[in-house]
């Protein structure tokens, strides 16, 4: 089944809950944390997640564009995350592991997060530890971007060692969704789709969901 994550990062923050609910046929509510260091841009943190916690049964997928992510997990699995994932790129390996590690210590659901310009391996050390992986088909930072159709080997190969290694280990993606692209990756095998403005664009928000699932 594939599995769809609007991301709130195209909502109106003015209006959150009223956005929130236009996507209850979702299945993860996607979080998009930015620290304005790890990427050139400031969105949300820890009391929004809380607050979000409060409006909404979805479990939230709370993607941390943060440097040195490990000294947070823990606050925003506390705040009501489901679903916490880190970047390969924004601390040590050995950091990255206790950040999952913690995570999982939570009881939440733990992954790694890859930029585009890092290669499938950089997932490898963590495989095991993860139970969900994201891809990025966007550079982090900013919604409504142009689709990297050049992560698909990167995708398939992820697939493959997922497959044999850890199968209950989820695949997502993040970027660029729309009722196109969406069924790229899911031929690609992805089995999470993050989107945002393919979402909050559309006139029929729930008929677009049923749409991104391909
Ligand atoms: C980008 C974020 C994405 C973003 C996707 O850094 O991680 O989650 O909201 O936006 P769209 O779907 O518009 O590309
Ligand atoms: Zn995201």
């Amino acid at each position: 089944m594939i599995k769809i994550a609007p991301s709130i990062l195209s909502a109106d923050f003015a209006n959150l809950e009223r956005d929130i609910r236009r996507v209850a046929a979702a299945d993860y509510l996607h979080v998009d944390v930015m620290d304005g260091s790890f990427v050139p841009n400031i969105t949300i943190g820890i009391p929004v997640v809380a607050a979000i916690r409060k409006v909404t049964e979805l479990p939230l997928d709370v993607h941390l564009m943060i440097d040195r992510p490990v000294r947070y997990v823990e606050q925003f699995c506390q705040a009501g995350a489901d679903i916490v994932t880190v970047h390969v790129e924004a601390d040590t390996q050995e950091n990255t592991r206790r950040a999952l590690a913690l995570i999982r210590g939570q009881g939440k659901r733990a992954g790694v997060v890859l930029k585009p310009g890092t290669p499938a391996e950089a997932a490898l050390p963590f495989l095991d530890s993860c139970g969900i992986i994201l891809v990025m088909t966007v550079e982090p930072g900013f919604g409504g971007q142009k689709f990297m159709a050049d992560m698909m080997p990167k995708l398939e190969r992820l697939r493959g060692w997922i497959d044999e290694r850890n199968p209950g280990c989820e695949l997502e993606v993040d970027g660029g969704m729309d009722p196109v692209t969406c069924k790229t990756v899911i031929a690609s095998g992805a089995n999470v789709l993050v989107a945002g403005s393919a979402v909050y664009g559309a006139e029929d928000i729930p008929g677009r969901i049923r749409e991104l699932r391909g």
